[in-house]
């Protein structure tokens, strides 16, 4: 907690004191911080600022020498926090006074230059931007080493046979390959997702001021050059209050969450004595402290539990936002944490998730044996009535009726059935039959693009690799 004297005398005043006589009650001071979100963005304030006092020297609103030593003095201050020598003030009111506050205490009254033609709220807009465009390509480059994880995984499964499900119910055979390649082209989607998001994170804000520019002449473009920037934000009042790059990142985190969360669902299914797919590894299971036979896909659950946690940034962050009037109001300080946690929860989620699934086993012969059972083959049947020239509708009532009788006589799949009771239901069913209803040939069979046939997911996994070979 900070005393009031310090906010409006002490060394590192706030940066607004001058206009008050009376400092902040200690618990104001406390409640309104943003010190502790802001932390992460000190270097990306240091490097904002650095851009933007050599942009004043360049134009001669200060003296270029006073910029050079500004500029200086940012790196040492950044070097010492990098290194651990200088640590940022738990009492400050944000990176931004905080750092202004050390540069001013080492360089009088060159420092008190830095803030020219500036505000918090375009420098926080910078801030930000900055620190996510290194995030995004982070928790990218883990998406990659997961969607490679599981294409590698596929690699080895093209012929290991599963029942393919809807409604939870065995509905066709396909293979482990085909179900896994399906969560990769989801998180390629997610990749891209935050690919677009980075294309609209492009903007550099300086130059707005607190909401309506400034009147001395910057140069925004070589700050948006220096800082690597494609683009100016277009307006001053947008630039001050535009938050929308965290909603949609928030909002691409959740989908991202939406879909480790539902693949966490499998892996719980899929881990039971019931279904037993898959085993997870020692390492990424948990015990339980009374029963002690249990091995538990804690981790699993965790992801999936910890979506409705991302799920709550988001709604916060848009709640956040949607009253608000232009421009800059100080709701909008709220949006880190938010954001942060969305970040990092989604981050370890990720890592977590690719360990779990690559250290995992896989039960070849349970997912083999859940392709009989349901009969899961009935469609392929009433494709081969198709091939023989029946109409689709009756050719899907002839392999009912084939389904009804094997429920009825207690026979577990249609292949079972001798020949004469399959022909009592259609003449053209012939001998071969049986072996075009294996498993391995309406896998075999479905070879359209996309579809679940070896080769077909071959192909799959080789545009995959091809996306991984670009992305990286
Ligand atoms: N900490 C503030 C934020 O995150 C910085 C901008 C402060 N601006 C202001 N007018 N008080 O939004």
């Amino acid at each position: 907690m900070s005393d009031e004297s310090s906010i409006l005398k002490g060394e590192r005043a706030a940066l607004w004191h001058g206009r008050f006589s009376e400092g902040p009650d200690a618990e104001a001071v406390e409640f309104e911080t943003s010190i502790y979100a802001d932390s992460r963005m000190a270097l990306d304030d240091i490097t904002g600022s650095i851009a933007h006092a050599e942009m004043l020297g360049r134009q001669h609103i200060i003296p270029e020498e006073d910029a050079s030593k500004i500029s200086a003095a940012l790196k040492d201050i950044a070097y010492e926090l990098e290194s651990g020598k200088l640590s940022i003030d738990p009492k400050a009111e944000d990176i931004h006074s905080f750092i202004e506050g050390v540069l001013t205490e080492r360089l009088g009254d060159t420092g008190k230059k830095i803030h020219t033609g500036r505000s918090r709220n375009d420098q926080i807009a910078l801030d930000e931007r900055l620190y996510l465009r290194k995030a995004i390509p982070d928790l990218q480059d883990s998406l990659i080493t997961l969607i490679e994880t599981l294409s590698e995984i596929a690699e080895k499964h093209t012929h290991t046979l599963m029942s393919g499900y809807t409604h939870l119910q065995r509905a066709q055979p396909v293979t482990l390959a085909h179900h896994l390649c399906a969560w990769c082209w989801m998180l390629v989607r997610d990749w891209n997702r935050f690919e677009d998001a980075l294309a609209r994170l492009d903007y550099m804000p300086l130059g707005s001021g607190a909401l309506a520019g400034s009147g001395l002449p910057l140069d925004r473009n070589s700050v948006a050059e220096e800082l690597g920037f494609s683009h100016l934000t277009q307006n001053s009042l947008d630039a001050v209050s535009d938050r929308d790059y965290c909603l949609e990142i928030a909002a691409h985190i959740s989908i991202l969450m939406t879909h480790l969360s539902r693949f966490c669902e499998e892996i719980v299914l899929w881990s039971t004595e019931e279904f037993k797919f898959i085993e997870l590894s020692e390492k990424w299971s948990t015990g339980s402290s009374i029963m002690p036979q249990k091995k538990n896909p804690d981790f699993a659950e965790l992801i999936r539990g910890k979506t409705g946690r991302v799920y709550g940034d988001l709604i916060a962050l848009l709640t956040m936002v949607k009253g608000l009037p232009l421009s800059y109001n100080r709701d909008l300080q709220e949006d880190k944490d938010n954001l942060f946690d969305a970040y990092d929860t989604v981050f370890s989620c990720v890592r977590i998730f690719t360990h779990m699934i690559a250290s995992a086993k896989w039960n070849d012969a349970r997912m083999k044996e859940s392709c009989g059972g349901g009969y899961a083959n009935a469609t392929d049947l009433a494709d081969y009535l198709v091939r023989k020239g029946l109409p689709f509708r009756t050719a899907h009532e002839v392999a009912a009726g084939i389904v009804r009788e094997c429920i009825q006589s207690g026979v577990s799949d249609i292949v079972k059935l001798p020949l004469e009771n399959l022909l009592k239901h259609s003449a053209l069913i012939g001998p071969d039959i049986y072996e075009k209803l294996s498993p391995e040939a309406c896998v075999q069979a479905r070879d359209l693009p996309g579809g679940p046939n070896p080769a077909r997911v071959g192909e799959q996994i080789s545009q995959l690799r091809g996306f991984i070979k670009k992305a990286r």
